[in-house]
């Protein structure tokens, strides 16, 4: 019998009311569906990183929360992430973050937590674009720490819109192309699993 999937998840976001945060949940909830997959939900507000200062790092080393976030990445076979975009870019909460978990720690090879994982990218927005512009950037930077970005993603246009009160997506169209895109990351996942066991 195949183990469970183990996925992580965050949103690059901490507000209260983030459509990142709910889209990742929404997209969390998904994956649960297709069957033996596991999403652990990491809300950001509960690691509170501080903006990389290479002085600290040289004294203190990781920040524990940074450490207790790594490990958690390690663990998990696979990432999913929910991308704010500002100016075009992802938000700096995720970009700090990512570049603590890419820091080499004891003597690890560098890059190690990313190194071939998988990433399903999501993202929503206010506005009409969905965030496409953020999530090309977000590519970029994880092509550079080696991981292994899902080729299909998710966009979410008008995201205060588009999702009701409870963090449901009210267009069917919407719920389709959301479920087919997790269900192909998770096929994707389990298929890498497969031929690397
Ligand atoms: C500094 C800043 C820049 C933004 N830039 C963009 C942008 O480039 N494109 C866009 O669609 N929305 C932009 N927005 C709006 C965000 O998409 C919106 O605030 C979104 O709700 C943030 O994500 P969250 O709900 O997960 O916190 C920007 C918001 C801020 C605060």
């Amino acid at each position: 019998m195949t183990r469970p999937l183990n996925i992580l998840a965050f949103a690059g976001s901490t507000r209260n009311e983030s459509l990142n945060k709910k889209l990742a949940v929404l997209a969390s909830e998904t994956a649960e569906t297709a069957g033996a997959v596991h999403v652990t939900w990491a809300d950001l507000r509960d690691y509170p990183i501080p903006l990389y200062d290479g002085d600290y790092e040289e004294q203190f080393g990781l920040p524990p929360a940074a450490l207790k976030l790594r490990s958690l990445l390690q663990s998990h076979d696979a990432l999913l992430i929910a991308s704010p975009e500002y100016n075009g870019f992802p938000s700096p909460l995720l970009k700090n973050t990512l570049d603590w978990l890419s820091r080499p720690f004891n003597n690890e090879e560098r890059h190690v937590v990313f190194k071939d994982k998988p990433v399903l990218l999501l993202a929503a927005t206010r506005g009409e674009a969905g965030g496409r512009r953020g999530l090309a950037q977000l590519r970029l930077l994880l092509g550079n720490l080696k991981a292994a970005s899902f080729e299909q993603e998710f966009v979410l246009p008008k995201g205060n819109e588009a999702l009701d009160a409870l963090g449901r997506l009210r267009d069917p169209d919407q719920q389709r192309q959301l479920a087919d895109v997790v269900t192909a990351f998770v096929g994707h996942v389990r298929e890498r699993q497969s031929v690397t066991a």
